[in-house]
Order: structure tokens, then sequence, then C-alpha cells
């Protein structure tokens, strides 16, 4: 290699840093996690957290400030609303979360309360920002949300849910764990709703591009009724056991929403399971749910429709009546 004669740049220079500002409205467990989450991977570079507890935003931005110097070099401080300005991306994770005995639909009403008055504020200091929704019932928010925005200008493209993101990860695990294959060769989607009612797309999941069925026969590994059946329940009641537990779960959450941050930033084209407004899903119109979507700089790019057997287009119809009437119980 002849270095050139003159170079006006160096050859390594590195692209101009552009915009990575993360922000995080609601330093509850799955906000300040997410925040953790992207300081140790290297997402972003200058990240805000804002709760309306101000004292605890800082406590956190402090906490994991003293992460920093294991990870990636970037800034984490607390603000308020109008250091969200200039925000790619916000995370909204304020609101209640479910308490043992409630499932998510039960959070709805004071949660879209929570939203009428933070989703404004949060558009109205960062306009350009990719709205990511956390808070449960994340489809449901993420319609309110999107219905504020688009009053204020802001494409519906930009609003996004972080939907069945985690459920299609604890799908894709539990099949991998089945077959002894690291998860991310697992192709299987969760969509619908992120709660009870969301599908397990069994007939289009693959490993090396063989069915379940012909990849169970190639490697002799059984997957029959009964263990399908269990690895649907797990999926479908993780959150709850974790819950009983120990009261929320926010280390499966909070890593879904670095991955989701990761291809906004990076403009990945990634094709994740995350909730958005779509038109007609399995039969139902204007619905906020979770299907494969491509996603990149600008937010969602597509959603992907999926060729389902006739018993997983009827669950998926039902699950997104059951969003649909959540939406139309809401005095929006
Ligand atoms: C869960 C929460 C994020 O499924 O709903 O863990």
């Amino acid at each position: 290699y002849r270095p050139a004669a003159s170079r006006s740049v160096h050859p390594f220079q590195t692209q101009e840093r552009s915009n990575m500002k993360v922000s995080i409205v609601g330093c509850g467990f799955v906000g300040s996690t997410a925040a953790y989450a992207l300081v140790m991977q290297g997402i972003g570079r200058e990240i805000v957290l804002v709760d309306q507890q101000k004292e605890r935003a800082i406590a956190e931005a402090n906490d994991i400030t003293h992460a920093v110097p294991f990870s990636h070099p970037l800034t984490v401080r607390a603000g308020d609303y109008a250091d969200l300005a200039d925000s790619r991306v916000v995370i909204i994770a304020a609101g209640v979360g479910q308490k043992p005995g409630e499932n998510r639909l039960h959070l709805l009403q004071r949660n879209a309360d929570v939203f009428r008055d933070c989703i404004p504020q949060i558009i109205q200091n960062a306009p350009d920002a990719i709205l990511l929704v956390a808070t449960n019932p994340v489809d449901i928010m993420t319609h309110v949300a999107g219905e504020i925005a688009m009053q204020m200008g802001v494409p519906i493209s930009r609003v996004i849910g972080s939907g069945t993101t985690l459920d299609t990860a604890r799908f894709r695990s539990l099949v991998g764990k089945q077959f002894g294959v690291d998860s991310r060769h697992v192709h299987a989607h969760v969509i619908g709703e992120h709660g009870d009612s969301e599908v397990l797309t069994w007939s289009l999941a693959t490993i090396a591009g063989l069915s379940l069925t012909e990849f169970s026969e190639v490697r002799g590994i059984g997957l029959d009724a009964g263990q399908r059946a269990s690895i649907d329940e797990q999926v479908r009641r993780a959150a709850y056991q974790i819950i009983e537990g120990k009261g929320a779960t926010y280390y499966g959450i909070g890593s879904a929403l670095a991955r989701i941050v990761d291809v906004l930033l990076h403009d990945q084209r990634s094709i994740l399971t995350v909730c958005s407004r779509i038109e007609d899903v399995a039969g139902v119109s204007d619905v906020t749910i979770s299907m494969p979507h491509l996603l990149g700089g600008k937010g969602v790019l597509a959603s992907i429709p999926l060729m389902l057997n006739d018993s997983e287009h009827q669950l998926l119809n039902a699950s997104a009546n059951i969003i649909r009437d959540a939406i139309d119980s809401m005095e929006m």
C-alpha cells in the first residue's frame, strides 16, 4: 500500500460523528435497565434520563455513569423535557407496571393518562425523534402515542413499540435450547398482542432453511405436541412468573430496547417484531400490533405480512380484535 502523495483527509478518518443521542423518559426498572444496556453495549453517545422524580433520574444517571469506565466512552445525564432536544430516539418507559395478579391490559387507563401528559412534551422538545414505547400494554400505548404524534405532525412511521420483540427472543431461545442451536440461528416470530393472546408462528419457524419438523428429522431430536405446548406456555407466561418472583421484569425488555435503538441509530435494516400502526391485520382494520417490521434510521420502513396457516390466521385475528377493542374502550 503506497499512501497517496497528499491527502486532505487522513485515510482512516472516521465518519463525522453523527448524532447518537438517546433519551429515556421514565427511569423505573425498565427505563434505567435500558440505559444500562445501552451503556454496556456502547450504543449511542449521549443518554439523557428524564423522570417526574428528578432525584431518581439523577441517581440512576450517576449510578450508570459509574459503569461507563468499564464499557465505551459516552455520557449519561439526568435532564428535563428541554434536554430531550436533538434526540434521535426517545424511549418512553413512563407509567406503572403490572403487579402480581394483573395482566398488561389492566394498566391501560392509568398509563394512558400518563401518556396524555408526557407524549406532547416529548414531541415539543424532540420533534424529529423516533418514539420507542415500552410502557404496557405496549400495543395500545403505542397507539395512544401515535394518535398524539400524528396530531402534532409526526409521521406514524416514527412511532414504534417494543411489541413482541422480547417474546420472539424468548420463543427463539426455547426452540434453540430444544435443538441445541444458537437462538440467533432460529428464525421464528411471535406476533399479535404483547400479551396473553400473542401468536407463536410455528408453521413458519425455520433453522438452516428447514422447517422445525424437517430439522427435527434431520437431527433426530424430537419436537412433539407436548414440547411445543410447553414452549408456548413458557413464552406466554414468562413475565407473570418473573413478576411473581421479583415484582417486575426488566433485563429482557431493557436488552430488547437496546437492540431496537441500535437498529434505529445505525440504519441496520433489521426485521424485528416491534409494534406499529397497520391498516389491516388479519381482517382487523387500523390496529397497532406486532408483526415483523423492517426497521431503519427513519423508523418503520415496512410491515411484513406472513403466510400464516388457518389456525395462526384465526389466532392473529382474535389478538388484533383484543387490541382494537381495548383501543375503542378508551376515551382517546
Ligand atoms: C415482559 C414485559 C416487558 O414481557 O411485558 O417481560
